[in-house]
């Protein structure tokens, strides 16, 4: 039987299936419309996400933000989450096992949301997800349709801190992620 949400928040609160939950504050399990088109996946919670519970809040997030309103969308109208539920300690990249231990989490997420569009945010969701010898400098922008899922990468919010130069082609596959909204909508009111 498919877990149900209630069942899904109280097992990721009592997993210790890595080592990552005895080094954070919170759990971060995701937030948004439990049956959004459209799910976004980032790679780990960082320093307020590990505060207050919430993915994407911090600086990373809140360009994230900007980006969803920039395509005339609330994070509301979205379901976003992560690759990892708990803080990697001093934000590194989440190892593979790590990864693979929540990965009972993530499937179950799409399950419950049963997303159109997949947004997957940075190498780590994409490897998680698309495929392990995933890099999204070279594989990012790409539509792949999977198990009845388009799915995407783009570059990490994180990364266009870093590199202003990442920003235009990020712009560019949040424009592409709506465009292919409206045309998987239009679709299915034929
Ligand atoms: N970076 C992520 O990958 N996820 C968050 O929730 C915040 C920052």
């Amino acid at each position: 039987m498919k877990t149900s949400w209630r069942q899904l928040l109280g097992e990721i609160e009592a997993c210790n299936k890595c080592p990552l939950r005895a080094g954070c504050k919170n759990v971060v399990p995701g937030e948004g419309y439990p049956l959004a088109d459209i799910m976004l996946i980032g790679e780990g919670p960082g320093q307020e996400e590990d505060r207050t519970g919430r993915p994407f809040v911090g600086p990373a997030g809140e360009l994230l933000t900007k980006m969803v309103h920039g395509i005339g969308m609330e994070r509301t109208e979205l379901y976003i989450c992560n690759v990892v539920k708990c803080r990697p300690p001093g934000n590194r990249t989440p190892t593979p096992e790590e990864a693979e231990a929540c990965k009972p989490f993530l499937r179950a997420q799409f399950a419950l949301v049963r997303p159109k569009i997949i947004l997957l945010l940075g190498t780590t969701a994409g490897r998680a997800t698309i495929d392990p010898g995933y890099r999204v400098t070279r594989d990012r922008g790409k539509w792949i349709y999977r198990k009845g899922v388009w799915m995407m990468g783009t570059y990490h919010p994180s990364a266009l801190l870093r590199d202003e130069t990442l920003k235009r082609p990020a712009w560019d596959d949040f424009r592409e992620l709506r465009r292919k909204l409206r045309e998987i909508q239009s679709a299915g009111e034929e």
